[in-house]
Order: C-alpha cells, then structure tokens, then sequence
C-alpha cells in the first residue's frame, strides 16, 4: 500500500529527493531549492477541503493568475493538494510539497489553531508561506519573517449583510410576516472556531439592531459552510418553527442556498418562506441574488484575493519586488467586501468568469 502512494506521487511529480523518501516522514531535503532558476518557479497549495466552494473558485483564479504571470518571464508551475479535513494528511502534504522542490507555499490550514509543524518544516528548509482563507491567530505569523496572509476582513462582512437585511426590513414591511413589529430569525453558521462565523454572525446581528430593527431569534445552527447540512438543520428548524421564520442569516451562500432547498422540499408554500441573506457571491450565490431566491449577498472577493496570493507567490519565490507590495502590519493582505443586490448583480456575473 505504502509503495504504491509512493509511486503514485513520483509519477505526478517527476524528481523527487529519494533520500527524503528514505530517510524517514520527517525528514526533508530541501534539495532542489538550490536548483531553481528564477525565472522558473513551482508554487504548492494545500486547501482544507476540496467540497468547499468558494475555495475552488478561488484556486480557479488563482491558477489563472499564475498562468498570466508566465506571460511576464516567469514560468510558474503549481501542485494543488486536498487536505480532506485532515491536519495531518495536510502536514504531510506540506512536506511532500517541500520535497517536490516547491518555491512558495499556500497553505490554506484545516485547523487554524494548529500552523506550527508547517511553519517548522517551511523554515528548515527556507520555504516562504503565503497562508490563505483560514487565518492563523497573530502570534503564530510572528514565528518566522517568511510568513503571509491573504484573506478579508470577517468583521466587515457582517456588518454589510447587516445593512442589507436592515435596508430590506425597513424598505418592505412584508418581511415581517405576521406583523408583530419583530423579525422572526434564525442562523446557519460556519465551522465552530473559524474567523469567518461567529464574527460574521455576531457583527451582523449587533448591524441590524444599532439600525433599529427589533428582533427576535429563533434558533441557530451550525452547518459547516456545507449546502447539504444546512439543508438538514433547516428542515429541522422547519419542522420545528414551520411558517414562523422570517429571515434566516448564513454565515455563506452554500448554507443560505441549503436552507433555500429546505424551503422547497417542505409543505410550505412561496409566500410563507423568508428571506434569506449569504456571503461570498459565489457563481450560484450570485446567481440566486439574480434569480430573487437571495434577498442580497456580500461578495467575498476570490478574485482579488487570488491576484493578491498569485502576485506574493511570485514575489517570494522569485526574491524580487517585495518592496513594491502593501502589507498591514507587514504581512498582511485584506480583500474588501462589497454587497451584491439585485440592482448590481449583473456586475459581479462578470467577475464571477474568470479571465473576463
Ligand atoms: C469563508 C467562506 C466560506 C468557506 C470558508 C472556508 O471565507 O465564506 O464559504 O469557503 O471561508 O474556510
Ligand atoms: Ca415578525
């Protein structure tokens, strides 16, 4: 079994160390660094999971960017790897990564609590990191100089949705169905722990108060980022609350859009369902906004965050223009949010294909 990986990988990846393959898992070459010309780079990403969409939709981009960098002399080459929701599995991959001669990493972590065995094996073998998405806590890019991020700005991303739904109740006294002056809601949140769901959620709600808007919560559920949970915790809240809920809050499209399947498979009809609110603007978010199925969503910039990832990668590889990129607090890139309505949609389709 363990042969069979092996040979499996040395077939993707050509020439690797096979003194690193020998000489033990934690062990790494650091071997073809020296060999890399500057005008050739490989670039390694490792994401947390290869369901989520957003991501793929940013990697996409991403790939895009790098070719488009090609155009300038440099001639990039990226290894994408799945990390299937394993730390471990994406350890390891960091290593192997490493060894396959990789210039620069991306590393968007599965548990952003838990960066230190990739920081250490990035550092031994002076390997820069560009982290992405899931952002590490603020001691852990101090360990080393070679450390990034690339992401947005989870409190903004609240409070956007925030306005949009508060704009919505107060333009369309509809919303509230049964009239009693509040607004019956419930909350499909991310992954427990992560930067993007109690802090979208949490900034949303305190927006639509300091806005005046009186509310009420029903129930809160967390889903994972995940289409086909938030279907099932919505059809359990259903269940529970049926033609009560007037507006439900997802930390991202692909939940909003599972509660919006939930709502079509039930008894209910159109009329009884409420309004529903995502983040990311993702191709099906945006499309929903469009379609009337979202009451509006906060674009999730994959685009910039990409370019802003693509463009670091190549600076760090290459060793040339790190001077000419802006950083907050010297390592950090921040993409900001925008909010997608039915009136501008038809702008981000556009910014949905990429390479238009
Ligand atoms: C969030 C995004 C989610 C999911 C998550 C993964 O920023 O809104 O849809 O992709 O990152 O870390
Ligand atoms: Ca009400």
């Amino acid at each position: 079994m363990i042969r069979k990986m092996k040979s499996k990988k040395l077939k993707r990846w050509g020439t690797i160390c096979v003194a690193a393959l020998t000489a033990g898992a934690l062990l790494c070459s650091c071997g073809s660094q020296q060999f890399v010309a500057k005008n050739k780079i490989h670039v390694g990403v490792t994401y947390y999971n290869q369901s989520d969409t957003f991501l793929n939709e940013l990697l996409e981009c991403f790939v895009e960017d790098l070719k488009d960098s090609g155009k300038d002399a440099v001639e990039t080459t990226v290894t994408i790897r799945d990390a299937a929701g394993s730390q471990r599995t994406q350890n390891d991959q960091v290593k192997e990564l490493i060894d396959a001669g990789c210039d620069v990493l991306c590393v968007n972590l599965v548990d952003r609590a838990d960066p230190s065995e990739i920081i250490d094996l990035a550092r031994e073998c002076d390997v820069p990191i560009v982290f992405f998405n899931r952002e590490p806590v603020a001691e852990d890019l101090l360990q080393w100089d070679k450390l990034y991020y690339v992401g947005a700005d989870a409190e903004q991303s609240g409070i956007l949705q925030g306005e949009l739904a508060s704009d919505l109740i107060k333009q369309d006294g509809s919303t509230d169905r049964n009239g009693d002056g509040k607004i019956q809601y419930v909350i499909l949140e991310g992954e427990a722990g992560h930067q993007d769901a109690i802090i979208r959620t949490e900034n949303a709600v305190e927006t639509m108060k300091n806005n005046g808007v009186e509310l009420e919560k029903l129930s809160y559920q967390i889903a994972n980022w995940n289409r086909a949970q938030a279907q099932n915790r919505m059809q359990q809240m259903i269940g529970q609350y049926g033609d009560g809920i007037e507006l439900v809050l997802a930390n991202n499209d692909d939940m909003a859009l599972g509660a919006v399947d939930a709502y079509e498979k039930s008894e209910l009809s159109e009329e009884d369902y409420p309004v529903f609110f995502g983040i990311d603007g993702t191709d099906v978010g945006v499309q929903a906004v469009a379609d009337g199925a979202f009451a509006g969503t906060v674009y999730n910039d994959k685009e910039g965050q990409a370019e802003a990832m693509a463009e670091l990668a190549v600076v760090l590889a290459t060793g040339d223009g790190l001077q000419n990129l802006e950083f907050e607090r010297g390592k950090y890139i921040y993409l900001p949010y925008e909010k997608i309505t039915r009136e501008n949609v038809s702008t981000f389709f556009k910014a949905a294909v990429p390479g238009e």
